[in-house]
């Protein structure tokens, strides 16, 4: 096991150390698994419950013993930790939000917490733990991987603001459910001619914002990767549309971007065009997951059971180019990813 010092007074500084890379580290030399926990970590995602199904499918399958892990990192350091068979995780593949349930731990951001979350691991005999979540969960999972706990990240957010990664679980569903909204919003815009200025998740990020913009067909999609002059790039837009024949108004704003309400107000003042704010809020969070969600949680579950399999530790299994691979969780982490200025051209090309 691991030896974790569980003693506050002599600390490790976990954040100026490194979590081992195994990318040239002899197997022979590496002590392999048998007991590995999950759990599922920061906002929820469509897609985490199918992501938890196939670790204990394929986990088991394979030979090893899984243990659930509630409440995330919260539940780790508490030690709410128990096992979790095959039917636990039977009707479990369509369902939206995550059985282990979820939460952000503000302990496990300590380094005291992490020291506490390292204990209950050996206290529980568990020699490796896979962590679905954001990249702030993964930063959790890399301050265990420093103390030396085998840790596999799985990308599992609305947002798909992983930067090693083309693609994050939850985030196919969330826009599907947000472009359902809006479509059911055109309809009472249209009949009021009015405009309906829609505020989407996606935190600094704007990938839900633009796609969702694309396929809603609006006037206006501000992100946050493009600062926005109001005159030009909201008022100008909506004045040229009306001048062109245009009835009714979609405008698409990153909540990183700014308020739905603030745009709103400003829009109906300057322009006389009655005009809505909506927030879909946590809505874009719930749901039975996509076709897409459901396969990549699904293959990215059973790619984080080969890699522990093959003593492949502290690593974040990402999509790239279509296919589902994995990336040292450092390397990961350091990783940015910013949205193509062709796809932000087009988007306004379709406007
Ligand atoms: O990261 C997922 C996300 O839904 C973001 O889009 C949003 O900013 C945030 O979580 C909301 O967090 P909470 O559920 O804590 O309100």
């Amino acid at each position: 096991m691991f030896n974790i010092p569980y003693d506050s007074s002599n600390l490790p500084e976990i954040n100026s150390l490194t979590a081992k890379c195994y990318d040239n580290v002899n197997p022979e030399e590496v002590e392999p698994v048998k007991r590995i926990g999950v759990l599922t970590s920061g906002g929820d995602a469509p897609g985490m419950n199918a992501t938890i199904r196939a670790v204990v499918r394929a986990g088991i399958n394979s030979g090893l013993e899984v243990y659930g892990v509630t409440r995330g990192f919260h539940g780790l350091w508490k030690g709410e930790i128990a096992p979790i068979g095959m039917r636990d995780v039977s009707e479990k593949l369509q369902r939206g939000g995550t059985f282990l349930m979820t939460a952000r731990s503000k302990t496990f951001e300590t380094d005291l917490g992490v020291l506490k979350g390292a204990k209950m691991m050996e206290v529980y005999n568990l020699d490796a733990l896979i962590v679905s979540g954001g990249d702030g969960s993964f930063k959790g999972a890399r301050a265990l991987a420093r103390l030396g706990v085998p840790v596999i990240g799985i990308p599992g957010t609305i947002d798909n603001d992983i930067g090693c990664t083309d693609y994050t679980i939850g985030y196919d569903t969330s826009m599907n459910t947000a472009m359902e909204a809006i479509d059911k919003l055109r309809d009472t815009a249209s009949s009021h001619e009015r405009c309906s200025v829609i505020e989407v998740m996606g935190r600094r990020a704007g990938y839900i914002a633009l796609n969702v913009g694309i396929a809603t067909g609006a006037e206006v999609i501000l992100i946050p990767e493009v600062p926005f002059d109001f005159d030009r790039d909201v008022l100008r837009v909506i004045l040229d549309g009306r001048n062109k024949g245009k009835r009714h108004y979609i405008v698409i704003v990153a909540e990183g971007s700014g308020k739905a309400a603030d745009i709103a107000k400003k829009i109906e003042e300057e322009t006389g065009i009655e005009s809505r704010p909506t927030i879909l809020g946590h809505l874009q969070r719930g749901g039975s997951p996509t076709l897409r969600d459901r396969t990549t949680a699904s293959l990215m579950g059973v790619h984080a059971i080969d890699c522990l399999l093959n003593k492949k530790y502290n690593r974040i299994i990402i999509e790239k180019e279509g296919k589902i691979t994995d990336i040292d969780i450092e390397e990961g982490l350091a990783m940015k990813k910013t949205i193509p200025s062709i796809e932000i051209d087009n988007a306004k090309r379709l406007s």
